[in-house]
């Protein structure tokens, strides 16, 4: 969470800061700031969005060619003025931004309180820097020395960005967790979150690893270790077009991103799957076939959406390959006391590939012996880095903060994995193995298909959008569906909904079912079809209004339902693909009439770098 960014060069910093941290929003909102320095070290920040920010400053000396700046997801204290970043140290000479959590900083913070320090915010950040300050000024240091002793008593997450009025064009970054990319131009460098973001300035970039401290000027970056040595930056290319960060003409990044899956789905299947010969080519599944194959048991972590694939991967999984499989949040996962033997294989999900969770979960595995196979999308992000081997989805930047093509990636990757290690292990006849590939190459067609229903979907938000509460109900492959259908509305409507198997539904949730609750059904053609039916008749039979998502040409659920949304007929293993499409729809158009800003959804940030 929180976007980072920095820039020293030739230009005046501030539109460019402004410009990157704009498309950084999508990583926290409740504050902005900028530090800019020129002949002197001016702050400047604000509650709110960054265009509460440019408001805010109008008129304002904004002509340094030097600064840092920060859009926030608040940790420590409320969302404020005061708490925003960047923050001044005591004597005002040094500003820091900062992305993370300092778990010791009250420890950190009695000791400077002892000294007579006095506090102006409630963040851990201001903590870190007067920390740094006072190291420099006892120790008569430079920034760089003094962040170098630093760092080595912080406990915690963080990438931070420090400037010095003292030392001018310089910006010193380090990181240890939360992500952190250096932009280099002619003459220039830029500093970000996420690499994406600086596209329009240059495509050549460095991933700084944790542990390593940068110092930055216009023509010069040097990279070291904390242990003060050298290291080689590894400069990469990006493979990425600006028009991939724009909305394009649609009105949201949810709705680009929803329309485009029959181009990410595609984008995911090429150079991979070919149905005509009937194989399936990924060099880093291929890599580690054995293990794969040899596998005793799959372990999946991931969190939120990434969990639901990892969920419906677990089916697939046993299904085709007959490997036992364990679906984790990595949250959990990594404060247990997991049993983990070495070869044991685990496949972290995310999008992001920064989720906190998931990269300390993993990190943990990996010291046990585990096998990490990434299923990431951000290129060069921290999980595929820490991963032994993996596949990219390949589903391109996802800014809107709920995901949705990113997770009709993961399903295509993890059905390919899957049908790849079924082959291998002879878990799968050639015949189904052949039909399967058939029905995924099919899958981008059919996906405009169901978009064809986005107006048929829009007329239903504005039906159900003044429900109180919304159930999410299916079985098999189509009950982690409900799972993210249900998040999907939560996080963007902020209805309460709530997913559940179909048939637990006599549980329990049952009891909530009257006539003012939609009870939305994920009900295509598959082995439980009979049993859906049934529990819609249970609904029906309580009043419920019932919205459900069929096979094309489903007559028995239309004549029981209350509205239905079609969708092609498709294998049950990939079915899941489509089904999930009219749920994103759904919660979109349920979020836009009620007005409410769905790329960027109350306390929700897209990449969640913190525990
Ligand atoms: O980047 P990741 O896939 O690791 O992110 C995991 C979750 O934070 C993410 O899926 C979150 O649940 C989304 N807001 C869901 O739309």
């Amino acid at each position: 969470m929180c976007g980072i960014v920095g820039y020293t060069g030739p230009r005046v910093a501030y539109p460019v800061i402004i410009n990157v941290l704009k498309r950084l929003e999508y990583r926290g909102y409740d504050s902005t700031g900028v530090a800019l320095l020129g002949k002197d070290l001016k702050v400047y920040k604000k509650k709110g969005r960054v265009a509460d920010l440019e408001e805010a400053i109008v008129g304002q000396d904004v002509h340094a060619h030097t600064g840092i700046g920060h859009t926030r997801w608040a940790t420590h204290g409320e969302p404020s003025d005061r708490n925003a970043h960047p923050h001044s140290s005591a004597t005002g000479k040094l500003a820091m931004i900062h992305n993370g959590i300092i778990e010791n900083y009250t420890q950190l913070k009695k000791e400077l309180v002892r000294k007579g320090y006095e506090f102006k915010s409630d963040t851990d950040t201001e903590v870190l820097l007067n920390f740094i300050e006072d190291i420099k000024e006892n120790n008569q240091c430079s920034l760089e020395e003094a962040v170098r002793v630093a760092l080595k008593r912080v406990v915690g997450a963080y990438v931070i960005l420090l400037v010095d009025r003292d030392e001018p064009d310089t910006i010193i970054a380090a990181r240890k967790g939360s992500p952190l990319v250096i932009g280099i131009g002619k003459g220039e460098h830029f500093l970000g979150s996420d690499a994406s973001p600086m596209l329009e300035y240059t495509k050549e970039v460095v991933y700084v690893n944790d542990y390593e401290l940068a110092i930055i000027k216009p023509e010069e970056l040097v990279l070291k270790n904390l242990g003060n040595e050298k290291i080689t930056p590894y400069v990469q290319k990006l493979d990425l077009e600006l028009a991939a960060i724009e909305k394009g003409g649609y009105e949201h990044f949810m709705l680009k991103e929803i329309f485009e899956q029959p181009q990410t789905i595609y984008d995911c299947l090429r150079g991979r799957l070919d149905a005509v010969e009937g194989t399936i080519t990924m060099a880093g599944v291929q890599n580690y076939i054995g293990q794969l194959t040899n596998a005793n048991r799959i372990l999946i972590v991931a969190c939120g959406t990434s969990w639901h694939a990892g969920l419906l991967a677990e089916y697939i999984f046993e299904e085709l390959c007959r490997t036992p499989v364990e679906v984790e949040y990595a949250s959990e996962f990594r404060y247990r006391n997991p049993v983990i033997h070495p070869g044991d294989v685990i496949i972290a999900i995310s999008q992001s590939g920064e989720t906190a969770d998931t990269l300390v979960a993993i990190e943990k595995a990996k010291e046990q012996g585990a096998i990490i196979f990434g299923v990431v999308n951000v290129v060069g992000s921290s999980i595929a880095r820490l991963s032994h081997s993996g596949a990219y989805t390949h589903a391109g930047p996802e800014i809107g903060v709920a995901s949705t093509k990113a997770f009709t990636a993961q399903l295509v990757v993890l059905t390919m994995i899957a049908l790849k290690v079924a082959m291998e292990k002879g878990t799968i006849t050639r015949e189904r193995f052949m039909h399967l590939l058939n029905e995924l190459h099919e899958i981008p067609a059919k996906t405009e298909i169901v978009l064809q229903q986005s107006e048929k979907i829009k007329e239903l938000a504005e039906k159900y959008k003044d429900a109180r509460d919304f159930l999410y109900l299916g079985r098999g492959y189509n009950f982690p569906i409900a799972l993210e259908g249900a998040l999907k509305l939560k996080e963007i409507s902020y209805i309460h909904a709530e997913g559940y198997p179909a048939a637990e539904m006599k549980h329990g949730p049952i009891a909530l079912v009257d006539e003012s609750l939609p009870v939305v059904f994920v009900a295509t053609k598959d082995s439980y079809h009979e049993k859906i039916v049934s529990n819609i008749q249970e609904i029906k039979a309580r009043k419920g209004k019932v919205i459900a998502v069929i096979t094309e040409g489903d007559e028995t659920i239309k004549g029981m339902a209350d509205d239905v949304i079609e969708v092609p007929e498709a294998d049950e293993i990939v079915a899941p693909m489509l089904s999930t499409i009219p749920m994103q729809l759904l919660a979109y158009y349920i979020g836009v009439a009620k007005q409410l800003d769905v790329d960027k959804p109350r306390n929700l940030a897209k990449s969640v770098t913190v525990e």
